[in-house]
Formats: structure tokens, sequence, C-alpha cells
């Protein structure tokens, strides 16, 4: 296949950014995304030019580090998945892709389609670890805990904090994101002990970052790759409000 790539370029975090029309020839089907860029890279170094700098590291949709918007959609058309499990396959012959960053306040671009995500670090660190003292650890079997409660659990654990949910709201809201992470925690034992005060800080971390509120828009559900369902950021504003009733 032969596509037209439409690429943000942008030298740094203060410098001016534009569309950069590039050419892809000899694209099979079966590359991915990534592989594509790749590809693209190697023809653009050997003609002497700056490559495009992308982020990614597993290419398996489990570290988060793949942030496009290709053709307008965070992680691209495919539902329920990363940019790095996108496959060319997915484009016809002559297609025209525009591939731009994720693009939030709290999101600087470090270089074109690099962002910085630190401001997901910063959330989670406010969150703090469980420091209660739990004792020895205790055969797993003694502590009970119903099917659907650990599955609601490991569900919301699988937020592999990419950032989708951001760059698809229109107030590049973090509540997705945060509310997997507390829904995580606040759902098991080992974590109830500090809900209120996890719960409490995170969501100030999360506006002192520049993340704006959530409008119920839905479209962080649409484009996350793992699925993660806004009834956890329901779950979140319950445990805000129970949180300030208890004043913690
Ligand atoms: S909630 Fe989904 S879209 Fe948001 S950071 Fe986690 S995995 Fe990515
Ligand atoms: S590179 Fe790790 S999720 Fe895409």
């Amino acid at each position: 296949m032969r596509l037209n790539l439409r690429i943000w370029r942008q030298a740094g975090p203060t410098a001016r950014g534009r569309l950069e029309d590039y050419s892809a020839d000899n694209v099979s089907p079966d590359m991915s995304f990534l592989e594509m860029l790749d590809v693209v890279n190697e023809g653009l170094i050997r003609q002497g030019k700056d490559a495009i700098a992308f982020d990614s590291d597993c290419r398996e949709g489990i570290c988060g580090a793949c942030s496009l918007v290709v053709n307008g959609i965070a992680h691209g058309p495919d539902r329920g998945t990363t940019v790095c499990q996108l496959h060319m396959r997915r484009f016809k012959d002559g297609d025209t892709i525009t591939v731009e960053p994720w693009r939030a306040k709290a999101f600087p671009v470090v270089k074109d389609l690099v962002i910085d995500r630190s401001a997901f670090d910063r959330i989670i660190a406010a969150g703090g670890y469980v420091s209660v003292n739990t004792g020895g650890a205790q055969d797993g079997n003694t502590i009970l805990i119903p099917k659907e409660v650990s599955e609601t659990a490991m569900d919301s654990a699988a937020c592999i904090g990419c950032g989708a949910c951001v760059a698809a709201c229109k107030n590049a809201s973090a509540h997705l994101f945060v509310s997997a992470k507390v829904s995580h925690l606040a759902l098991l034992p080992q974590g109830r002990q500090e809900r209120y005060r996890r719960v409490t800080a995170m969501i100030a971390q999360a506006d002192s970052e520049g993340f704006g509120s959530c409008s119920n828009e839905g479209e962080c559900e649409a484009v996350c790759p793992k699925e993660i369902p806004i009834s956890n950021i329901a779950r979140m504003t319950r445990e805000y409000v129970k949180a300030l009733l208890v004043g913690d």
C-alpha cells in the first residue's frame, strides 16, 4: 500500500507545531502502525532528515506509552486497542492518515508526537502506599472477597495509564484514569483503610495538574484501550462525597 501521512511536527515544548506531509510507500497490511512509522523514519534518516519522535515501549498493549491520535481518535479507529496493536490492514491503499499527539494542557508536547505524561505519575504518588500495618503475609483464602468484587477491582487495575481518556475528553479530564486507580484499591480490603485520604489526595493532585472536570460525555470510555467503564467515575464520586462527610 501507499499512504499519505499528515504528521504533527514540533521541535520542542515551546516551539510552534505544524502538520507535515509524508508518503509511506510499500506498506504491508501486516505491519503494525508503529512499524509503518519506523519504516518512514528509516527513510527520513537515510535522507539525513530528523526522524519523527514518537513514544513506544512494549508494543503489545500493556505499557501505555504509545500515545497517538490517529485520524482524530485517540489510539485510532479500533475499539479496545492501543495504537501499537493497530495494523495497517485497517487502512486502504491511498488513504490519508493524520497523526497527532495527545492534546491537553497537563500533557505538554516534548517533541513531535511525544508528550510528557508525568502528571499521571504525580497523581499515583499522591495516592500513596497502603501504609497500615497489615502484619505478615496471610494465606490468600483467609480474606474472603466476593468474586464480583475481586473481578471489578481487577478490571479497574487493567488501566495502563496511557492518557487516551484525557486526550478524548473535551474537558481534558483525567477522571477515568483516577477513578480506575481509586476503584482498584477502594474495592479491596487491603486498600479500604486509607480510601478516603487516597481519593481526596488524588483528586486534589489531578486538579492541581490542570486536568478538567467530568461532564459525562463518555468519550473516555469509548477510546479506552482497556475498556474501563465510566461506572468507575460514579464510584470515585461516591468515595469522594463520603470522604468529605467523614472529614478525611
Ligand atoms: S482509563 Fe483507559 S484510557 Fe485512561 S489511562 Fe487508563 S487505560 Fe488509558
Ligand atoms: S507501546 Fe506499550 S501499550 Fe503501546
